[in-house]
């Protein structure tokens, strides 16, 4: 790699050389220290070649025909291999790819097109497919190299590696999609709402009541989501709701069970459930009348066919109930929402001292899935 290097240190200080009326001298550090004498040709040499494999940025030059006739510890790492010198042909990369993966031959990368046409590129973008098949994306700026009389002798092309901003800028766009769908799944929500409430509310001013309570139930939800990231704990979700109706009296609302992370998809179904309920409890049962109580609890059992939660609604110390006459929004979201949408199953008892429900969802069986 000695005599490339030479040529591109020349190639250096003929650039240098060629600025000397700008005020070189604040931005150019000299090799030679004024107190010693000048360092002999190979110094220089080793000194300018250790520069150049201290720079973080991958280098490398061929020759006008494209055989590599140099690179630096930095493009041996972007490219996984030291390809021996004058063996490879514009690039020491095993593969080339466009942006978009596709293959790029090696006599059109950019570093054959600054060379073919005699001028540099900028900022180019491609990757390197590497022999044990990891892929770097980079932005090339091949520069063609001169002699003294201005024939072009070759070219250097820096690569600079941009893993980085390639993963961030997928990490963005995967978040995009997961919210334009979210926006998607919660509009077909909202309609699905407006609906039924319009269907069993017998008044304009019970559909705007129960409406603007559903709507903003769902909003909760949202916001546990965002606050919390993609999941939310079953217990939140139950607390969202509840919470409202806790007068501190002993006993009035009770949870209890083991931490339960569900999905977005879960949480929002499960969390219109839980609101129904408790507006019911509110409107009919247990939360309607002082010293009536709520009590949650839940479970998490695992079988060969993946993970259930089960969990018992139970309200007691309210007024007597007896079997509904009707059936309104709460009754056919538990009956016909969750088994559709969560595939959960929900039992219904009016029992007089008190409505109890169980419910039984099945989870994802390891990480939640979108669908
Ligand atoms: N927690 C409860 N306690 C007593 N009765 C209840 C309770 N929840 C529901 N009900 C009865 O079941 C009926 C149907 O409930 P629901 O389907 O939610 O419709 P809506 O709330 O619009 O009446 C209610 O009208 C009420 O009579
Ligand atoms: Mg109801």
């Amino acid at each position: 790699m000695d005599k490339p290097a030479g040529f591109l240190e020349s190639e250096f200080e003929r650039l240098v050389a060629a600025h000397d009326d700008a005020p070189a001298d604040d931005n150019v550090v000299p090799f030679s220290d004024a107190t010693r004498p000048p360092p002999s040709a190979d110094e220089r040499q080793r000194r300018f070649q250790s520069l150049l494999n201290a720079l973080p940025a991958a280098l490398y030059t061929t020759d006008s025909r494209g055989r590599v006739n140099y690179y630096n510890d930095a493009a041996a790492a972007l490219w996984g291999e030291r390809p021996p010198l004058g063996g490879m042909e514009w690039c020491g990369s095993f593969k080339l790819l466009w942006p978009d993966g596709t293959p790029l031959p090696h006599d059109q990368s950019p570093m054959a097109l600054a060379v073919g046409e005699n001028r540099p590129f900028r900022a180019v973008e491609g990757a390197t497919e590497r022999r044990d098949g990891s892929r770097v994306p980079w932005l090339a700026y091949p520069t063609p190299l001169h002699d003294k009389d201005g024939q072009i002798v070759g070219a250097v092309n820096m690569l600079v590696d941009i893993s980085e901003r390639k993963l961030i800028e997928e990490q963005q766009s995967l978040m995009v999609r997961e919210l334009h769908h979210r926006v998607k799944n919660t509009l077909a929500t909202v309609q699905a709402i407006m609906g039924s409430t319009a269907r069993s509310a017998e008044t304009i001013e019970e559909f705007k009541t129960a409406l603007i309570a559903r709507i903003g139930s769902l909003a909760r939800t949202h916001r546990l989501l965002t606050d919390d990231g993609p999941t939310v704990s079953f217990a939140d979700l139950l607390q969202n709701e509840l919470d409202a109706f806790d007068d501190g009296s002993e006993g009035r609302i009770t949870l209890s069970g083991p931490p339960v992370v569900l999905s977005s998809q879960l949480a929002v179904s499960l969390g219109m459930a839980v609101h129904e309920l408790t507006t019911n409890a509110a409107k009919f049962g247990a939360l309607s009348d002082y010293g009536g109580k709520v009590d949650v609890t839940w479970s998490v059992t695992i079988n060969e066919t993946g993970r259930t939660l089960d969990f018992d609604w139970i309200e007691s110390n309210g007024p007597a109930v007896s079997e509904p006459l009707r059936h309104g929004f709460g009754s056919r979201l538990l009956d016909f929402v969750l088994p559709g949408q969560i595939q959960a199953k929900a039992t219904i008892d009016y029992r007089a001292e008190g409505v109890r429900i169980h419910c039984t969802v099945p989870l994802p069986a390891e990480e939640e899935t979108e669908d």
